[in-house]
């Protein structure tokens, strides 16, 4: 079944940028996820197409209006229902949500259809989230201008989790964070560059051997560079092989370090 995402948006044109480039572009057109955008103005009565107002209590910015938006998520959620989908969720980018990791994009991978809000403004009134919204997801600690780009990078991660959307089927699930690590390092053509050459192994073309090589960098990169990826690895299982590598490259980064010093 076809992944169905409806964004709401003030700038639709905006998503041009997932639907007509690069791997989210050619899986659009290859209708394996579609994108369908409404536009809140689109949903107004007055002349002006008001969406925002001033905030109750004083203060800077606008807020977004709740009717037009409710509106677009009612229509999203028709178009949803019609395209079969029983299993969506409204979810809100804001900088206040629950921060956006791989474990929540399986999450929602999961499901067949999202209808996604992105805000502009200083938000949206409060009460559309509470009647409208069941997740809330940020996308990190800064806060952008509108959950536009929030909302493509949602789009973007789901994406290439759809069987199908990635050339390799097992790039995926050589990405960083599948598994609690970081993706080892990667290397192509020329074999030296600036006098920096690739490592041996990869030259090798003993496979086993390159497949641990490339464990053991994950593991060692994550020790390095995310500890608390690592601890939460160790915690959920690390194997004999996957220890002994981790030691090995211990070992090793301790005597380059004291060579370097
Ligand atoms: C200028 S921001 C409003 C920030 C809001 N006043 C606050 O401090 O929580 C406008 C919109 O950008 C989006 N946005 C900004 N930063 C974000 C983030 N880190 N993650 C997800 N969405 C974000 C939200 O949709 C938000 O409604």
């Amino acid at each position: 079944m076809t992944f169905e995402f409806d964004v709401i948006t003030l700038f639709p044109e905006m998503f041009d940028c997932i639907t007509k480039y690069g791997v989210t572009g050619r899986a659009e057109k290859n209708n394996l996820y579609n994108l369908h955008t409404w536009d809140p103005r689109d949903f107004t009565k007055d002349t002006r197409r008001t969406v925002d107002d001033r905030p109750f209590g004083g203060g800077p910015g606008m807020v977004m209006l709740a009717q037009p938006l409710e509106k677009c998520v009612t229509a999203a959620k028709i178009r949803q229902e019609k395209c079969g989908v029983s299993d969506t969720r409204v979810v809100y980018l804001t900088p206040q949500g629950r921060t956006l990791d791989h474990k929540l994009v399986k999450e929602f991978s999961r499901l067949s259809g999202l209808i996604l809000i992105s805000g502009r403004y200083e938000g949206l009134d409060e009460r559309l989230i509470k009647q409208q919204v069941q997740d809330e997801v940020s996308i990190g600690d800064y806060v952008l201008s509108g959950g536009e780009l929030p909302v493509m990078v949602l789009i973007d991660c789901i994406a290439r989790q759809i069987p199908g959307v990635l050339g390799d089927p097992e790039s995926a699930s050589q990405d960083s964070f599948v598994d609690e690590l970081l993706d080892c390092p990667h290397y192509t053509r020329p074999e030296s560059y600036l006098g920096n050459v690739v490592p041996n192994v990869l030259l090798s073309g003993d496979h086993d051997k390159i497949r641990r090589w490339r464990l053991q960098q994950s593991l060692g990169r994550t020790w390095l560079r995310r500890p608390d990826l690592l601890k939460s690895k160790i915690e959920q299982g690390i194997t004999i092989e996957e220890k002994e590598l981790l030691e090995e490259f211990k070992i090793a980064y301790g005597a380059n370090k004291n060579k370097v010093n």
